[in-house]
């Protein structure tokens, strides 16, 4: 695991923006995997910046997001279909064919996370997936507790994951109990991975994923056995961790 040890949450995204583009520009096919939440709100916002002033194409680029919410539709503005719209999508020249979020208005909500599967397996993988972290360790919507082996699944949140995620919603009572989310497995599967950290509430969370015992317990854990992940932390996330030297291992 690399670490590069940034100011604060607008360098981690400026850092992660440029390493993005620098695969965008430098490859002819490129599929992403992208995550939603506020942690990377500032790498979209420094995307779309540059794009309005260098004008980076997305023509051959393909993106498969983590997450959605089970029973939001597209049309919701919490689903994470809204978000990617909104965040990103809409303001660059991306395909909109080219960019998949699991459904969680489908009818058969088993057969959808087979064919989510298959369908990054049909693209060749996912090239970069960009990731964030829950306070209690999950990626995508992995909770504590989810098989490393698992892949694209159907989740029950995490009580700590509602209240967190209530701040985007009218109250805890609208956040969704249920999500689908990529697999752990699915996640190891991409090429390379760029997970960002930002801000006291990820102090501890940064902690475990250096200093922890691989568990699933904390499912970012994980991420010390994939050949290929960079972390872009902040000063402040990175605040309680004693052992940077066990990064850039
Ligand atoms: C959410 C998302 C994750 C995200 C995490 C952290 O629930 N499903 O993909 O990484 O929680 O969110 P934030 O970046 O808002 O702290």
């Amino acid at each position: 695991m690399k670490l590069i040890e940034v100011k604060d949450y607008q360098e981690m995204s400026q850092v992660a923006a440029d390493y993005l583009l620098s695969k965008v520009k430098e490859s002819d096919k490129l599929t992403l995997g992208l995550a939603t939440g506020g942690t990377p709100q500032g790498l979209y916002e420094a995307l779309i910046n540059d794009h309005n002033k260098n004008r980076t194409s997305y023509q051959h680029v393909s993106s498969f997001n983590l997450d959605e919410y089970i029973g939001l539709s597209g049309k919701h503005p919490n689903s994470y279909y809204h978000y990617m719209n909104d965040h990103l999508f809409k303001h660059i020249d991306i395909d909109s064919e080219n960019t998949h979020i699991p459904s969680g208005k489908a009818v058969d909500l088993e057969k959808e996370c087979e064919a989510y599967d298959e369908k990054i397996r049909l693209h060749g993988g996912i090239d970069l997936q960009i990731l964030g972290i829950g306070s209690n360790g999950h990626i995508g919507f992995n909770e504590p507790g989810t098989p490393f082996e698992s892949n694209t699944h159907i989740v029950e949140l995490a009580e700590s994951t509602r209240e967190a995620n209530a701040r985007y919603f009218d109250s805890i009572d609208e956040v969704p109990a249920q999500a689908i989310t990529m697999g752990i497995s699915s996640i190891m599967k991409s090429k390379e991975i760029l997970l960002l950290v930002s801000g006291e509430a990820k102090q501890v969370a940064m902690k475990k994923l250096v200093e922890g015992e691989i568990s699933e317990n904390f499912p970012a854990s994980i991420l010390n056995r994939h050949e290929h992940v960079t972390v872009i932390a902040d000063q402040e996330a990175l605040a309680m961790v004693k052992g940077l030297e066990l990064l850039n291992r």
